[in-house]
C-alpha cells in the first residue's frame, strides 16, 4: 500500500490541477492580459486595428474636402465641404460606423457650435495647438469601447483662407475629431 500513496497522492495531484484549470480563470487569459490595456481595456491589436481605420478615414475626409474645395467652392458664398463634411459624419453615426466632428481650434469658429466640448476635444485641441498632428485615446461608450482621436487641420490651400481670413495658409485651423468603436 505504502507503495502506491505516491501514486494516489499524483492522481490527487492531477485532479487538482484539473479543476484548478477549469474551475478557475483559464491560463490563457492570464497569458493575453500582456496585450490588453491595464484593467479590463480591450486588446492592443483591435486597438491597432481601430487606429488604422481612423488614419484611413481621416485620409477619406481631407482628402474630400480639397477636392470639393477646388471643384466646387469657388467663392465665399458657396456651401463649403464642411457642410458636406457634417452630413457625412451623420450619415456615418446613422450606419453605426461612430461619430466625428470638424471643430475649431483657433478661438474664433465660424459656427458657434463648432468649439471643442468634452474633455477628449479640449485636451486634443490644445495638444494640436502644442504642435501635434494626433492623439487619440481609449475610453468607453455604453459600456463599450472606443478608440477617440483627433487629428491637425490646417488651411492647406488658399481657398481656406478665404473663408476663415483669420488664419495664414498653412496654419492650424482646427482638428477632425473621430470616436470610433473598437471591434
Ligand atoms: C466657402 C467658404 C469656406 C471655405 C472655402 C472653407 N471653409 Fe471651412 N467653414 C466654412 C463655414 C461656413 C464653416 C461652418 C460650417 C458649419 O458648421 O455649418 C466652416 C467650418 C470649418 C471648420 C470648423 C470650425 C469653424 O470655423 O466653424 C474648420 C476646421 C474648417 N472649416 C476648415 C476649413 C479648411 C481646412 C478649408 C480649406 C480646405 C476650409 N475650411 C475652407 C466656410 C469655408
Amino acid at each position: 500500500m505504502s507503495r502506491l500513496t505516491p501514486r494516489v497522492a499524483l492522481v490527487l495531484a492531477a485532479c487538482f490541477a484539473a479543476v484548478a484549470l477549469t474551475g478557475f480563470p483559464p491560463r490563457p487569459e492570464f497569458a493575453a492580459a500582456d496585450d490588453k490595456a491595464p484593467g479590463t481595456g480591450p486588446d492592443k491589436a483591435a486597438v491597432e486595428r481601430t487606429r488604422a481605420t481612423v488614419k484611413m478615414l481621416d485620409d477619406l475626409h481631407k482628402g474630400y474636402v480639397v477636392t470639393i474645395t477646388d471643384t466646387y467652392v469657388k467663392a465665399q458664398e458657396r456651401t463649403p465641404a464642411a457642410t458636406v463634411v457634417k452630413k457625412v459624419f451623420a450619415h456615418m453615426e446613422k450606419n453605426r460606423h461612430g461619430t466625428g466632428r470638424l471643430i475649431d481650434a483657433t478661438g474664433s469658429p465660424l459656427r458657434e457650435g463648432n468649439v471643442a466640448k468634452t474633455d477628449f476635444e479640449k485636451a486634443a485641441v490644445a495638444a494640436i495647438k502644442g504642435g501635434k498632428g494626433y492623439v487619440d485615446e481609449v475610453g468607453t461608450k455604453d459600456g463599450k469601447p472606443v478608440l477617440r482621436a483627433a487629428t491637425v487641420v490646417p488651411a492647406v490651400m488658399p481657398a481656406c483662407v478665404n473663408c476663415h481670413p483669420h488664419v495664414k495658409e498653412g496654419e492650424v485651423l482646427g482638428a477632425l475629431i473621430y470616436e470610433l468603436p473598437i471591434r
